[in-house]
């Protein structure tokens, strides 16, 4: 029998085992109605997770393709500011600073962002913010709505990473202004790894680059999107769309609700488990021989 390692990463997580028997079906035609069916319906969930009514396309690539997707769409030769407190926060430093012109606003990984420096940046100009909303490397949740608020004030646009918050944490992409979100397929979603999907509002469809790349361009995806039955530009990893269809039924039999609750439980149980072991292990020993760990 197959030794099922339990993963305990932010991501890719342990699969579902339905989920995982989507994926070992017969090959069907990406450009046909069964196809176009489950990737309208995962869109209609995926909705619902990032909270909002825009348009939301999905890409074969992981979340780091969604970000790229953002930035080389609506931010190429644009002046960027990115918030940085954290590996993901300066991965999309990285990536706009192949597109356009970046200033990193970091702080030390874990800690707040700093949002006057973020206002004096748009002052003087910026036209993009990046974030990330849940800094898995570091642990830290920043400030999306606070951020959302300060883009629009100055008619910047708003890209925000979701890789690890949507689909277990409350996100309201249209409520704070965010004008792109992205969420990668094996986080909080239960998927396998490969897919990521982007929403995109009017604001950045209004001003989506004359130079796209090719493989991720989003006007493509936008028109075979919107075609009856729904497709991708080129052929999609049908595999892993008809998986992440199906753990997309999964969330909708748990409640949004209800899921969000559950990983905010876990989330304290974690730290509350994580600080009594540091309190423990800190209490000073009466055993004066050495011990140790296996
Ligand atoms: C917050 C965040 N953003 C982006 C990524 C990159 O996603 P991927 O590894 O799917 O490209 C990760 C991966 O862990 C992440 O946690």
């Amino acid at each position: 029998m197959e030794h099922e390692p339990l993963l305990m990463i932010p991501g890719p997580v342990p699969i579902p085992q339905r989920v995982r028997a989507a994926m070992t079906r017969q090959a069907i035609n990406h450009r046909g109605p069964e196809f176009g069916a489950a990737y309208a319906d995962t869109v209609r969930t995926l909705k619902t997770l990032f909270g909002t009514e825009n348009e939301l396309y999905i890409i074969s690539g992981s979340g780091s393709a969604g970000m790229e997707a953002g930035v080389a769409n609506f931010a190429r030769d644009k002046r960027i500011v990115s918030l940085v407190n954290g590996k993901f926060g300066d991965r999309f430093a990285k990536i706009g600073a192949r597109y356009g012109t970046v200033t990193a606003l970091e702080s030390g990984w874990g800690t707040p962002l700093d949002l006057a420096a973020l206002e004096r940046e748009l002052e003087a100009g910026a036209e993009v913010v990046t974030m990330v909303h849940n800094e898995t490397s570091a642990g830290i949740r920043n400030p999306a709505p606070e951020v959302g608020k300060l883009a629009r004030k100055h008619d910047a646009l708003f890209i925000m990473d979701g890789v690890t918050s949507i689909g277990g944490d409350d996100v309201r992409m249209d409520e704070w202004g965010v004008d792109v979100a992205v969420v990668g397929s094996q986080k909080c979603l239960a998927a396998p790894a490969g897919l990521a999907a982007i929403a995109v509002g009017e604001r950045a469809w209004d001003r989506i680059s004359e130079k796209r790349p090719f493989y991720l361009d989003l006007a493509a995806y936008r028109k075979s999107g919107t075609k009856a039955p729904m497709e991708t530009p080129y052929t999609p990893a049908v595999p892993l769309f008809l998986a992440l269809c199906e753990a997309c039924k999964i969330i909708e039999e748990e409640g949004v609700d209800a899921r969000v609750a559950r990983h905010r439980r876990m989330t304290e149980a974690v730290r509350a488990a994580a600080k009594a072991g540091v309190s423990n292990s800190s209490r000073p020993s009466t055993n004066t021989t050495p011990t140790r760990t296996p």
